[in-house]
């Protein structure tokens, strides 16, 4: 799936901790076919690894520092500020755990992914793992999906879905789904980047039709998942 026709698209990923999605998707986009160059990161956090990430493959990295900032308003139009700077045509949210301005989603809406581990609708918001421990879920996983001003409610790309064990803690959980996010996230990129995916009328469209349940990458053919779901139109 190589459209050598298209500029890459400049990509800017947002985070505020360890950045291994961050990782995943530059180590992707290096060796090719994700059809992005990733032009900056920034994080609300001067102390994130995901920064070191950053600077040690090359890429610009900033903080925004929401503490110093002293939170809220002032804190999105200075993020704001360095991510209109950058011009991105795509925003990566990767484990960035600020809530955005309506205003800021707004202006990059259809260009503004986001990963959060559950399989939304379920579970929006923190400590999904546990929750779903909790609950008794046999199904959790993790969901790619436009943002919106809504939290983790934008319409979803696609999912990585596995079953729950019964010796699973919630760190153990994490640890499998994670492995999974590095499947889906440089996934779903590349769909948006190569245009086999876009966000139109609220709804996510691939390849001209409007999708009506996300895709799904299952725990047991993780590893097939590109030809199956990227191969075929
Ligand atoms: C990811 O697992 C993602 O689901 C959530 O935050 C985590 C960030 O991890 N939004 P990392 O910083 O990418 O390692």
């Amino acid at each position: 799936m190589t459209d050598s026709s298209r500029p890459p698209l400049r990509t800017v990923v947002l985070v505020s901790g360890n950045g291994s999605n961050l990782q995943a998707i530059v180590d992707q986009a290096h060796a090719g076919g994700l059809g992005i160059n990733v032009v900056g990161v920034i994080s609300d956090r001067p102390e994130a690894y995901a920064l070191d990430r950053a600077r040690a493959a090359g890429i610009p990295a900033l903080t925004v520092d929401y503490k110093a900032e002293g939170g809220g308003e002032s804190f999105g139009r200075s993020l704001g500020r360095e991510l209109d700077a950058l011009m991105p045509d795509l925003v990566a949210l990767a484990g960035f755990m600020r809530i955005l301005p309506a205003y800021l989603v707004d202006r990059y809406r259809g260009r503004m992914l986001n990963v959060h581990p559950s399989l939304l609708p379920k579970y929006p918001g923190l400590d999904t793992y546990r929750r779903v421990l909790r609950t008794g879920d046999e199904w959790h996983g993790s969901t790619v999906h436009f943002v919106i001003p809504a939290l983790d409610s934008g319409p979803a790309i696609i999912q990585y879905r596995l079953r729950v064990r019964p010796d699973d803690t919630a760190e153990l959980l994490r640890g499998r789904v994670q492995q999974g996010e590095y499947v889906i996230y440089p996934m779903a990129i590349r769909l948006v980047a190569h245009r086999r995916v876009e966000y139109r009328d609220g709804q996510v469209w691939r390849d001209g039709t409007p999708m009506t349940t996300p895709l799904v990458v299952d725990e047991d053919d993780m590893h097939e998942a590109d030809a199956k779901l990227l191969g075929t139109r």
